[in-house]
This record gives structure tokens, C-alpha cells and sequence, in this order.
């Protein structure tokens, strides 16, 4: 078949002619599109446009039912259909894909995938044999080819000077024995104008929490955490408390989280 087929109506009479146009001709010579593209040119009877466009209502008026039955249970349903990591990664995507990134104490490596997806090079570095094993794991199985692991401690982090955009430690300084030392340990490993980001517990007394956790501080004060980042050589300095451990997402008992966020000095805004 070459043609497609041009229907004309006279009195009680209908005539089919054959135009040669090959390109509306499906390969298996189908008449098929050529009667999709004919119906789609010819306006519809009015009582069956008026048909549609109560169909087309009733299931607009559906779908707003369904959020209002809903209601709170969106969010179990949000995290059964999407799991609790999208936003951030949707986040990440605000800041420069070029950069390196070093996830420091990155443990089972649960930030990998969504620094992996959206930055040039991650530098995952982790003491812990089991734990990097894990995190080894976890890049393999989602063929994280841009993520390098490395066997190391913040207070000596196996890194050259001044090789990353931003250097991430959550929940690790309150594992380590002297704070300052590892600050400054992240201070060598950024660049001038590079930025730093720290997730720390907000000092507490919660004993068992503190033993179950294995921690070394219990917490920390924020402003102090903020003077010794500065007197490490950050700038612009800003801290803010985080609303998870707060939210009905964290168990009661467990600390307040706060993230602190600054600049290494020596260079001008980036
Ligand atoms: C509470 S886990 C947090 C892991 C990961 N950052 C996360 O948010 O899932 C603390 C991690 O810090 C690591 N860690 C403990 N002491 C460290 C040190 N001195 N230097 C680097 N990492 C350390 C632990 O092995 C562990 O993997």
C-alpha cells in the first residue's frame, strides 16, 4: 500500500479516493495510522465531545478526591513509592556537578549514590574495615564508577592538600578524639574558597544513647563547634539546627542535629 485513503461525503454517497503520499504508509502496509491521522483531522459530533469533557472532569475530580482521602497518609505512601532520599538528591542539584566532593567517615557509604549521581569525583573515606566493605559493596552493586574509597582517618585523612570543593563529615567528629586536629585535617584537604559541611548531635546526657552509640563527645555545643571552625581557618561561618531528630522521622531520645557549613579562607567568594 502507497497511498492513504481521502473520504468524501455527497448526499448518501461516500467516496474513498487513494493519494500517494508513501510517508504516512505504516511499514506493514497497516491502514491503521492512516485512520488515526484522518480521525485526527475531523472534528468531533458535539454530543460526543460533550461526553468526553465529563469524562475528563470526573476523573480531574477523582484525583483531587484521592489527595483528600489521603490526606496524612501521603507521606507513607510517598516513601513506600519513592524512598526518603530523592528531595536531597534533587537538592544536590543546585550546586556545581564539577566538583570533588569527600564524603569523610562515610560508614556503609548511604551518601555515595546521591554525591555519585550529580558530582564529578567523590573521595569516600572510611577507618572502619567493615564498614568500608560495606560502603565497596554499595558502590559496586550501583556501578558508582566516579566514587573512590579509601581506607583512612579524619585526623589523617589519606588526601592531598587542597583537592576538594567540599568536604562532608556526618555524624563523625563526635567519634573522634580531638576535634580541632580534624578540623584542621579538613582545612588542608579544601581549597581555597572550597567549602566545608559538618552534621553533628547537639550535646545531651542521654547515657544510653551515648553507649549505644559507642560515642567519644556527647554532643557538642554548637557555637563552640562554630569558634573552632573558625579558629581552623573557615570563614562565613553559619550554623542552623536540623529539623530530622526533632521531626516524628527520629526516635525521641536521640539528640538534636545541627549542620554547620563554612568557606576555607584565602580565596574570595565562590
Ligand atoms: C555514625 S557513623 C556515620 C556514617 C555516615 N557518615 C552516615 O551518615 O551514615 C560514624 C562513622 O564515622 C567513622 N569514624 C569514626 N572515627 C573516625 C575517624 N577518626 N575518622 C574518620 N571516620 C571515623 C565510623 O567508622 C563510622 O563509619
Amino acid at each position: 500500500m502507497s497511498g492513504w485513503f481521502r473520504i468524501d461525503a455527497s448526499g448518501a454517497t461516500s467516496l474513498y479516493s487513494a493519494v500517494h503520499c508513501a510517508m504516512d504508509v505504516a511499514p506493514d502496509g497497516s491502514l491503521t495510522p492512516l485512520l488515526m491521522n484522518w480521525l485526527g483531522q475531523r472534528p468531533l459530533p458535539a454530543a460526543m465531545r460533550d461526553r468526553l469533557q465529563r469524562v475528563v472532569n470526573q476523573r480531574a475530580g477523582q484525583a483531587r478526591g484521592f489527595f483528600n482521602r489521603i490526606g496524612r497518609r501521603w507521606d507513607e505512601l510517598r516513601t513506600e513509592a519513592f524512598g526518603t532520599t530523592f528531595a536531597m538528591e534533587a537538592f544536590i542539584a543546585l550546586l556545581p556537578r564539577e566538583w570533588t566532593v569527600a564524603d569523610i567517615g562515610t560508614g556503609t557509604g548511604h551518601l555515595l549514590p546521591a554525591l555519585s549521581s550529580h558530582f564529578a569525583k567523590v573521595i569516600a573515606i572510611e577507618p572502619a574495615e567493615v564498614m568500608l566493605e560495606c560502603a565497596r559493596q554499595r558502590a559496586t552493586g550501583e556501578s558508582l564508577s566516579n566514587v573512590e574509597l579509601r581506607n583512612g582517618d579524619l585526623t589523617k585523612l589519606p588526601a592531598d592538600d587542597e583537592c576538594v570543593d567540599l568536604a562532608i563529615a556526618v555524624l563523625v567528629l563526635h567519634h573522634v578524639p580531638n576535634p580541632n586536629e580534624a578540623l584542621a585535617e579538613m582545612a588542608r584537604v579544601v581549597r581555597p574558597g572550597a567549602r566545608v559541611l559538618i552534621v553533628e548531635q547537639e550535646s545531651h546526657e542521654n547515657q544510653a544513647f551515648y553507649e549505644r552509640m559507642q560515642d567519644h563527645w556527647w554532643g557538642f555545643d554548637p557555637k563552640d563547634l562554630e569558634r573552632r571552625l573558625v579558629g581552623t581557618g573557615f570563614e562565613r561561618v553559619s550554623c542552623r539546627r536540623l529539623l530530622t531528630a526533632a521531626s516524628d522521622e527520629g526516635s525521641p531520645d536521640s539528640p538534636s542535629l545541627f549542620v554547620l557549613t563554612g568557606f576555607r579562607n584565602g580565596c574570595d567568594e565562590t
